[in-house]
């Protein structure tokens, strides 16, 4: 039987690795909701906009945005390879801004149902178990303190080569947890239902355990 298993939690707590770990192991797909909200912040400043046009932006998804998320993490816009060109700070916060827009989570949104109806989807985001995934079979909540997920970016950032410091990043993380979790429309938070995990003092591997630990007591 294919489930699908919905993770919330703020940035920098591990969800996409997880995710991508999950779906290799199961042979499911990771949907990253995020990555769809980081394409309309970058199709929207490469096209002029400011990221409170909610009208603008709306037209722009429903009209104007050809997006591909493929299965082996690469995104692809309107014929543009824009996987890396989606992670830089600029864009992080240009995200967080128009994920704000009602009307823009609600054309997002209805994406990520139709292509998570078809089952065998981890999706991850901040509103999948309570608004766009309620009947996910596994819910989870993942979390890790700041300072841990500013470590975290930090080094992936070096790994990738990515310039910056902790002390910015740290501060960047704690501006996007305020506005994710205080903002009016589908705020982060955990739901009832869902599991939650404190990834800070587990690996990759023990947080992985966990999660597979719920998804064989539902299959
Ligand atoms: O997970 P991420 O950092 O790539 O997400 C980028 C922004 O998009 C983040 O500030 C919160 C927002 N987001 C959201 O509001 N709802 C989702 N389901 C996923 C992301």
């Amino acid at each position: 039987m294919r489930i699908n298993i919905a993770i919330d939690g703020p940035s920098g707590a591990g969800k996409s690795t997880i995710s991508d770990i999950l779906a290799k192991r199961l042979d499911y797909v990771h949907l990253d909701t995020g990555a769809m909200y980081r394409a309309v912040a970058y199709l929207g400043l490469k096209k002029g906009l400011k990221m409170d046009e909610e009208d603008r932006v709306v037209d722009i998804i429903q009209n104007e945005m050809d997006l591909v998320l493929n299965p082996d993490g690469t995104i692809i816009c309107n014929g543009e390879d824009i996987t890396h060109k989606i992670r830089t700070n600029e864009i992080s916060m240009a995200a967080s801004d128009v994920s704000k827009l009602k009307n823009v989570r609600k054309a997002l949104v209805a994406m990520q149902q139709k292509i998570a109806s078809k089952k065998g989807y981890i999706v991850d985001g901040r509103d999948i178990c309570e608004v766009v995934l309620p009947d996910a079979e596994v819910k989870v909540f993942l979390t890790a303190s700041a300072e841990d997920r500013a470590k975290r970016r930090l080094l992936q950032n070096q790994e990738k080569g990515i310039a910056g410091d902790y002390e910015t990043i740290l501060a960047d993380i704690l501006k996007r947890d305020y506005q994710d979790s205080h903002r009016e429309n589908s705020p982060l938070h955990k739901t009832d239902d869902a599991t939650a995990i404190d990834s800070s003092n587990l690996s990759i591997e023990e947080v992985v355990d966990i999660i597979m630990k719920l998804v064989n007591e539902k299959i």
